[in-house]
């Protein structure tokens, strides 16, 4: 198949996303598909005529991709990168060069990408893309609307609520008590989450999740374990544990090797692990979510779940959670890339 792996953007999320972008395009490459890796947002020189003479191309896409640092990616940086001005979200040559392939591999994260935008563009231009469709991605993506359709679902979820910039913080105090967290609302990879102890930290938690998005979720710190599932066409893989060493599950514990103990299948009782897919499962259909997603939970003291967020386009290095979930069933990445690639959208106009 001409496979376009598309990566990098915007998002704070952009860094992971050309990790697993350049993870895939190496695996499908080795499974023998004629594979180009593309930034959405940079584009690509490509003048000839016939867009899909790309596909032809004898060039290693991904040779000089870095790690991932410690830190978000500075974005300004990024945008300075297109001397033609962002107008077009899409960098030169994308959409052609997209509609020439037989199926374009979403690797991107957060923002654009996750939230329905480039999903719903796709479907109107004709192009197919893995992943789940516009809807499910929008409501995945906004936490708030999640929370509210877990609670509309009987999905267990931290207490919280919804706030907007400019909103009096007298509201919240007596609704969340400390500690709580706070987080933007359409964030991902724990970009812009804090956890508050005090009305200090609280101010400026609120002040660091604006940043990110104009809402904010502050919820109800749940003190306990960490599981994340994913779930493919509607069926929950393995659970995986996550144990930080140092503080909660940051971005820094998320993509620095070793700063996270990992542990596939979770060491939990067979009801225990029953509950909680049966709770990934819910989730995945009451977003109406399709082809593949990984849910995030946390477990109290107390042995109570509750389930944080639904991720629609989640990690996909080999060492990211649900490949690790996958090979866990005996699916290696190559397959599972192929697998997510089967599964793909029709375009619906
Ligand atoms: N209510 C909560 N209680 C305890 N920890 C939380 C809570 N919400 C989030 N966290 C921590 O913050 C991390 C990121 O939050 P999450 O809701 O998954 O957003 P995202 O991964 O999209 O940034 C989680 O993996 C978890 O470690
Ligand atoms: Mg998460």
């Amino acid at each position: 198949m001409k496979i376009v792996v598309l990566a990098g953007g915007t998002s704070s999320e952009r860094d992971v996303s050309i990790s697993s972008g350049a993870m895939i395009y190496r695996a499908l490459k080795e499974k023998g598909h004629q594979v180009i890796f593309l930034d959405v947002y940079l584009g690509c020189e490509w003048e000839e005529q016939d867009a899909a003479g790309i596909f032809e191309c004898e060039k290693d896409w991904v040779k000089e991709l870095g790690n991932i640092s410690e830190e978000n990616p500075d974005i300004s940086q990024i945008r300075a990168m297109r001397p033609d001005g962002d107008k077009n979200f899409f960098g030169p040559n994308v959409i052609r060069i997209c509609q020439a392939a037989d199926a374009v591999f979403m690797a991107l994260h957060g923002e654009n990408g996750e939230n329905g935008k480039i999903q719903a563009c796709f479907d109107l231009l004709g192009i197919t893309y893995t992943g789940t469709d516009y809807v499910s991605s929008a409501l995945a993506m906004d936490k708030g609307i999640s929370k509210e359709l877990f609670a509309y679902h009987g999905i267990p979820t931290p207490a919280g609520i919804r706030l907007k910039k400019g909103q009096k913080q007298e509201e919240i105090k007596e609704r969340v008590p400390f500690p709580c967290i706070v987080k933007a609302c359409c964030g991902g990879s724990s970009v812009g989450v804090s956890v508050a102890m005090t009305e200090e930290d609280y101010e400026k938690a609120l002040e660091e999740a604006y940043k990110y998005d104009d809402e904010v979720i502050v919820e109800q710190y749940i003190e306990g374990r960490e599981f994340s599932v994913g779930v493919i066409a509607g069926k929950a893989l393995p659970i995986i544990e996550i144990a930080p060493l140092q503080g909660f599950y940051n971005y820094k514990n998320k993509y620095q090797p070793g700063a996270a103990v990992e542990t596939c299948p979770a060491e939990l009782s067979p009801e225990k692990t029953k509950e909680i897919q049966g709770y990934a499962e819910k989730v995945f259909k009451a977003l109406r979510l399709k082809s593949y997603a990984r849910m995030d939970f946390m477990m109290s003291r107390q042995g109570e779940v509750f389930c944080l967020e639904a991720n629609t386009l989640p990690g996909m290095t080999p060492v990211s959670l649900l490949p690790q979930e996958a090979a866990a069933v005996g699916i290696g990445f190559g397959d599972l890339c192929e697998k997510i690639l089967e599964m793909a959208c029709v375009p619906q106009k």
